[in-house]
């Protein structure tokens, strides 16, 4: 008998023995068993101040409770990833306003990618693109990035659908989200739903500046209003150069969510910038060095600034600003410069840090559900 029929003979039983526990152990992916769980949605209505915009929810994603409740999980999940190390928390943590603090964020595989994370904060307001090129047109479909960005969570959108189908739980929580009955029916795009919604609900509306300015309780010290009449433009005094912040920054949301060059690269041409941001999603050159303004609400926590991570300080963001930046053929015409004393700085400071909002970080509602 050859070596070779011998090693058949001798390991044949128990490879039979380790197939037929496969089988009793392994879930196939496709199996259309049903799942045990009952489906009956309840509706949620987002609580939103009545001075904010209308919230934009899809019509074919309503918010219920169990639908937010699969967000977080999966937001918090790293099955996301591909070494299961890293989840969407990992780069937007609740104690960094849910930016991650970095200038440029780490994927699992070490590597940076080019830009700095954003905080997830009244997203559910925002009526123009997500991301800071606005290459993402909703919600739903900006989570689908992350999972497949080799510099992110890198890991393929099947393997994940695939983890989740045979997972001990999620099955039946996809069942009481969105009435799917097989475990087949779990995708990537009941996943962004589900994380989506949950994002949906993350509303910062009780920082310092909701409590005094329109709640009425108590006033603003004299440096918040010496700050709040430099940074809106409708305070301004008419001929004299102004800050302008809210050109750009202005509602109650403290972002237009438009697109500006607002003077950070100092360029020979359009074709030159480092990052060409909105530039590279519509390829219209004119908009090559524009980014969206993000919202200035919890910026005293999501350090360092701009798409790049460039300044550690607010100190250095109001020192850029002052400077007028550098003037580009697309500078927007209200980065100009204007003369700003200490003074000012610390005014302008006193404002921004109102926007800090403690009870948002610490909602209980949005933290991790494993811990
Ligand atoms: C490795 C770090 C990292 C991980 C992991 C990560 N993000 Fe991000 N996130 C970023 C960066 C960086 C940006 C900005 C990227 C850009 O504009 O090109 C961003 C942008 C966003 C935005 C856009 C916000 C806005 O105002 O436009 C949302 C929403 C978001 N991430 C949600 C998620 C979700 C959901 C997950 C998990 C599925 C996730 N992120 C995983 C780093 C990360
Ligand atoms: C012409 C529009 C415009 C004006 C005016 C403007 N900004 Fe901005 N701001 C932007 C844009 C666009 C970005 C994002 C730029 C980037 O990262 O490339 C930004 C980014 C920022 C950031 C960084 C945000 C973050 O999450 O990293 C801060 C802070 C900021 N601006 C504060 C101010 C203040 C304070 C003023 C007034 C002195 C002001 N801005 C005036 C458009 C503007």
């Amino acid at each position: 008998m050859s070596y070779l029929k011998l090693c058949i003979l001798f390991f044949l039983p128990f490879v039979i023995l380790f197939a037929a526990c496969e089988d009793d152990n392994m879930m196939d992916p496709t199996d259309n068993d049903l799942i045990e769980a009952t489906y009956d949605p309840q509706a949620v209505t987002l609580e939103v101040p009545d001075y904010f915009p209308d919230p934009i929810i899809p019509e074919d994603n309503p918010l219920t409770e169990a639908g937010i409740l699969l967000g977080r999980h999966l937001f918090y999940d790293p099955i996301l990833s591909s070494d299961s190390t890293m989840s969407c928390s990992s780069c937007h943590l609740s104690s960094k306003g849910f930016a991650d603090g970095l200038a440029t964020s780490e994927g699992v595989l070490g590597l940076n990618g080019k830009r700095s994370s954003m905080p997830i904060i009244n997203l559910a307001f925002n009526h123009k693109e997500f991301f800071w090129d606005g290459r993402a047109a909703t919600l739903e479909a900006q989570a689908l990035a992350p999972v497949e960005d080799h510099l992110e969570l890198n890991e393929s959108w099947d393997n994940v659908e695939e983890k989740l189908r045979r997972h001990a739980t999620y099955p039946q929580m996809f069942r009481e989200a969105f009435g799917i009955d097989r475990r087949s029916e779990i995708t990537r795009d009941l996943a962004t739903k589900a994380i989506a919604q949950f994002e949906r609900t993350m509303i910062s509306a009780n920082s310092r500046f909701d409590q005094v300015i329109w709640q009425q309780q108590g006033w603003p010290t004299d440096a918040e209003q010496r700050g709040k009449i430099l940074f809106t433009v409708e305070d301004a005094v008419e001929g004299e150069p102004h800050p302008g912040c809210s050109h750009c920054h202005g509602s109650e949301l403290f972002t237009t969510n438009n697109y500006f060059n607002n003077g950070l690269d100092d360029v020979e041409n359009l074709e030159d910038f480092p990052d060409v941001g909105l530039g590279g999603v519509n390829n219209v050159i004119y908009d090559n060095g524009k980014f969206r303004a993000p919202t200035l609400r919890n910026i005293a926590l999501t350090a360092p600034y701009m798409h790049d991570g460039r300044f550690e300080t607010l100190e250095e963001v109001l020192d850029h600003y002052a400077s007028g930046g550098h003037d580009t053929p697309n500078e927007d015409v209200n980065i100009a410069p204007f003369q700003l004393t200490e003074q000012d700085k610390s005014d302008l400071i006193a404002y921004l840090n109102m926007l800090t909002d403690t009870t948002f970080i610490n909602n209980p509602d949005f933290q991790s559900p494993f811990e």
